[in-house]
């Protein structure tokens, strides 16, 4: 039997790092924050952290609606360690259905959540993106293990799904949903949808199966219909 193996890679090799920039932009990661970071450990704390994996747009979002800063509360309530006197994870806890119009503040306020979390000293791993850029990620490819990555983001603690049922209807899109939405209903984890559909039609693109656990795992937040990005400075 012929055993395959691989050149063993030092980290830092051109491999490693080629690899870790890989990453880092699947994941929306400015490589310099991190480079910074690691330059200078001393200043290293979990918000810096957390303004690195956040969108340039986002990074300076502080959540400001009741209901968005009554569920931070309640999932850092929910939080716990996983061994005495580690600090304390998020686990499982309540999610957030963040209906309103385009520009209504929804992305705003589910990183401001993220932040807030952040802050109140609970540890949280998690992801976000848009429900368009999921499925693109989870479409069957050569070389690609959309298993994997549907296993990744279902298990992950906290996870931001932004605008979903902004991409095209298809069976394909309904399967999908369903078996992340199941997977995180079944396992109680915190996740924040943010949606531009009224309910009957999110009913409509994403079946009865999905909108049924949605309606008993969220809660829904209703935003001021309002587009705020007609009503200030460019930037
Ligand atoms: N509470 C806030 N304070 C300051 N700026 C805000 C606030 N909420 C939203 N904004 C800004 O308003 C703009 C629109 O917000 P955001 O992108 O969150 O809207 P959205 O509801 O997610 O829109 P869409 O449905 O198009 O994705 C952004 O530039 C955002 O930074
Ligand atoms: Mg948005």
């Amino acid at each position: 039997m012929r055993t395959r193996t691989r050149e063993p890679q030092t980290l830092g090799s051109e491999g490693t790092l080629d690899r870790m920039a890989r990453i880092l932009a699947a994941r929306n990661i400015d490589p310099a924050a991190v480079a910074e970071l690691i330059d200078d450990p001393e200043s290293f704390s979990p918000l810096d952290a957390l303004s690195a994996g956040l969108p340039p747009r986002y990074r300076g979002a502080v959540a400001d609606h009741p209901q968005v800063l009554a569920w931070a509360h309640d999932v850092a309530e929910a939080a716990v360690a996983p061994s005495r006197g580690a600090r304390r994870q998020v686990t499982t806890g309540p999610s957030l259905l963040m209906a309103g119009v385009v520009g209504a503040g929804k992305t705003h306020q589910a990183y401001g959540a993220v932040r807030r979390l952040v802050q109140s000293g609970v540890g949280v791993r998690w992801r976000a993106t848009t429900a368009a850029d999921l499925y693109a990620d989870l479409r069957p490819r050569p070389g690609g293990d959309s298993e994997r990555e549907l296993a990744a983001v279902s298990r992950c603690p906290l996870l931001i799904i932004d605008d979903l049922g902004a991409a095209k209807a298809s069976e394909w899109v309904e399967e999908v949903t369903y078996r992340l939405i199941n997977r995180r209903y079944n396992h109680m984890l915190p996740t924040l949808i943010t949606t531009n559909l009224a309910i009957k039609d999110l009913r409509a693109y994403l079946g009865d199966r999905v909108a049924s656990r949605l309606a008993q795992m969220t809660t829904r937040v209703e935003f001021e219909p309002a587009d705020r990005r007609r009503h200030r400075p460019a930037a």
